[in-house]
């Protein structure tokens, strides 16, 4: 593991923007996000445009594993909405404890990490802005957008029991941890057809290494082309 630590130039940085954001309400940040996005909030947008493209003719679900603030399960949902408005056989589904880490596995993932970390979320406010976004998208009676809540390890293969219908498109795995990552390949894996991709927010990265632990427990490495994005340093991505 390397450590995590910030630069002094990084904290000068922070310094500036959390001086800058007191400067200004929250509505001003809405119209204005870039202003205050760092070089991370960027790309991770910009890849997650990369990757929804990959996936545009693929009919199915985009599955979020580790939602988090919402963030990027929101821009998708916004993707979808621009790209392919009238797409009724496309769901975003969102699953998260919204509560943090629950599954830490001893063996598998990092010693520095505890349940606390990313329980600082609000799962109704990310309810309310998909039901806001609903009310402005056609064909809004049929559901574009949803959260399943608590620990992936049991409400995964809970929800594909209750989902005749379910062909999963792009299945992203963001739970940085090995248990949830490890399910979750395994349930929704034969749920995706030929052209559907996987996606890792965190591959080969030293310091989460449960989603590559869960990865090669699930594949054989040398039988799938597992690519990066060449200006994200850290997803990873294959088609099946
Ligand atoms: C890195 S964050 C996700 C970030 C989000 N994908 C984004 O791009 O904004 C990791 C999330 O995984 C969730 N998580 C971790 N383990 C989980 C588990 N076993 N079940 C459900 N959610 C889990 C955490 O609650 C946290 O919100």
């Amino acid at each position: 593991m390397t450590k995590r630590r910030l630069t002094p130039a990084e904290i000068e940085y922070n310094e500036t923007r959390t001086n800058v954001l007191k400067r200004v309400d929250s509505s001003y940040v809405a119209d204005a996000p870039f202003v205050f996005s760092n070089r991370i909030a960027v790309t991770a947008a910009l890849s997650r445009m990369e990757l929804f493209k990959k996936v545009l003719d693929v009919p199915g679900a985009i599955v979020e594993c580790g939602v988090y603030k919402g963030n990027s399960l929101m821009l998708y949902m916004h993707l979808s909405m621009i790209l392919e408005p009238y797409a009724i056989n496309r769901s975003i589904i969102g699953f998260d404890t919204f509560e943090g880490f629950t599954s830490i596995d001893k063996n598998e993932d990092p010693s520095d990490i505890n349940e606390n970390m990313f329980s600082d979320t609000d799962e109704s406010l990310i309810q309310d802005m998909i039901n806001a976004n609903d009310l402005v998208r056609p064909v809004n009676r049929i559901p574009r957008c949803e959260l399943v809540k608590g620990d992936i390890v049991k409400t995964v293969p809970e929800f594909v029991k209750t989902r005749p219908d379910l062909v999963v498109a792009m299945l992203i795995l963001d739970t940085d941890l090995y248990a949830p990552t490890k399910v979750a390949l395994e349930t929704f894996l034969p749920y995706m057809p030929k052209g559907a991709i996987v996606v890792l927010d965190e591959v080969a990265y030293r310091n989460f290494p449960g989603e590559t632990s869960a990865l090669r427990e699930v594949f054989d490495l040398n039988k799938i082309e597992l690519k990066r994005l060449p200006f994200d340093s850290s997803v990873g991505y294959f088609h099946i």
